[in-house]
């Protein structure tokens, strides 16, 4: 058995990482606008004022992703484009943007994901406490209800937030994102029930003000903890260890089960209420059913993993990685199993169709002589990982993957030096050139994953 028939063969990006035009179209600033300007926040000094300029680039950006083969793009709105305050007056010119993006896809056939936030806090939020504020969880729900509204009639698919553990960890808790800050664990707790609340209001307005039956998912991340062995034991040491709550508390809001167990449960994982004990903030029953609004698909980013075997105590111990252990650009290591029993893992517990909404390589891309760009590293990772995520299809129900990304862009704290791109992107005058990984995955879409 290999890839279903109707599998969704995307690619994503989000508003910040590529559309520029940061001042233009009446948009408002966001947390980003004003992270990027520290200096020393951003690895090249870069920012996003210009991104891969894809506000102007549109047509041509979208004739790129129709050459590529894409079923599916999945991009984000920038919330701070749409409301400049966050909340009340809306940005006409902001919404026209992401109507024309998606109007743009349907004509050449590419079913647009949206997700909602993908980290633009608008900069007038976080002057009110931003996900500190347990009022974010209106003022996200207001945010999505008129994208429902003005967007539901042609875009079926919908995601709320993308990696919580990543603009709670990195933005409120080691301050390496946007908004910077280094709050206590208390605080960080209570930004994460926020992030919870609000992804359930959003789920509920967005349903409330659909035009059409749609399809609401959620995007989290993780590093995923796979066996080293098909032995059984292998397989529970991976699983306590991917479903657990990290010893090290400053590093509390790296799992997978705090951030999904109320989504789909309605409850917090005990492991993690035993841990945080003295910490936690308020919790009402009326938050987790809000919480647990059902979804209809379970998306999440997954890049990489850590082997691990059973003891002779049968207790779950990491396999060391080998010196020269292969790695992208980013440094992170090439673990093509996370893409075989993340997955699985994931349907097990949680039973909801899985969509991996991104997955990808940075690469020392560079042009060559001939002009073209001969990305072979990244197509030997797509490669190698999707050949795990067809495995998963036979154990588990993976309706879709996003590669990430669909042109290279900029890579929040590490700016442009990072490519993740399908397409290369020349950000001296913009110009964008197909990489061999492009016309590669083209290929494979149009062997339904066959070529592999
Ligand atoms: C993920 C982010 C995405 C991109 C990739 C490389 O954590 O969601 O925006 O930066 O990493």
């Amino acid at each position: 058995m290999g890839f279903p028939k109707d599998f969704v063969w995307g690619a994503a990006s989000s508003a910040y990482q590529v559309e520029g035009a940061q001042k233009e179209g009446g948009k408002g600033d966001s947390v980003w606008n004003m992270f990027a300007r520290i200096p020393g926040a951003i690895a090249d000094g870069s920012n996003g004022d210009l991104g891969c300029d894809h506000y102007h680039h549109l047509e041509e950006d979208v004739a790129l992703m129709a050459q590529m083969g894409l079923k599916a793009y999945r991009f984000s709105i920038d919330w701070s484009r749409v409301l400049p305050e966050g909340t009340g007056r809306v940005n006409e010119e902001g919404v026209d943007f992401y109507v024309r993006l998606v109007d743009l896809l349907l004509e050449h056939g590419i079913e647009p994901y949206v997700t909602l936030y993908h980290w633009e806090l608008p900069l007038a939020l976080h002057r009110r406490g931003g996900w500190l504020n347990p009022e974010i969880a209106d003022w996200f729900g207001d945010y999505a209800a008129l994208i429902s509204e003005r967007l539901s009639s042609r875009v079926k698919s919908f995601f709320t937030v993308n990696e919580p553990q990543c603009f709670i960890g990195l933005g409120y808790v080691s301050g390496e994102h946007a908004p910077g800050l280094r709050v206590s664990l208390e605080d960080g707790l209570q930004a994460a029930h926020n992030v919870l609340r609000a992804h359930g209001r959003a789920v509920q307005q967005l349903r409330l003000h659909a035009k059409q039956p749609l399809t609401i998912g959620y995007a989290p991340t993780c590093g995923v903890i796979y066996p080293e062995t098909e032995r059984p034991e292998d397989i529970e040491a991976a699983k306590s260890l991917y479903f657990g709550i990290p010893e090290d508390t400053s590093r509390w809001f790296w799992n997978v089960s705090w951030w999904s167990d109320p989504v789909f449960f309605g409850a917090y994982p005990e492991e993690g209420l035993r841990r945080f004990h003295g910490f936690m903030p308020r919790i009402t029953k009326e938050d987790m059913r809000l919480i647990s609004e059902p979804i209809d698909m379970y998306g999440q980013n997954i890049y990489n993993g850590m082997a691990v075997r059973a003891g002779e105590d049968g207790k779950p111990l990491f396999v060391p990685r080998y010196p020269g252990f292969p790695a992208t650009d980013t440094g992170w290591p090439v673990t093509p199993e996370a893409l075989r029993w993340g997955p699985r893992f994931l349907y097990e517990r949680y039973g909801k169709p899985i969509y991996i909404t991104e997955n990808g390589a940075a690469c020392a891309d560079a042009v060559s002589a001939d002009g073209r760009i001969h990305d072979q590293a990244r197509i030997d990772f797509l490669a190698a990982y999707l050949a795990q995520l067809k495995k998963a299809c036979s154990e588990a129900d993976v309706r879709g993957y996003f590669q990430w990304s669909v042109m290279d862009n900029f890579e929040w704290a590490q700016g442009f030096a990072k490519r993740f791109g399908l397409a290369y992107v020349d950000y001296r005058d913009g110009r964008r050139i197909l990489k061999d990984s492009a016309f590669w995955y083209r290929d494979l879409i149009q062997s339904g994953g066959e070529s592999l």
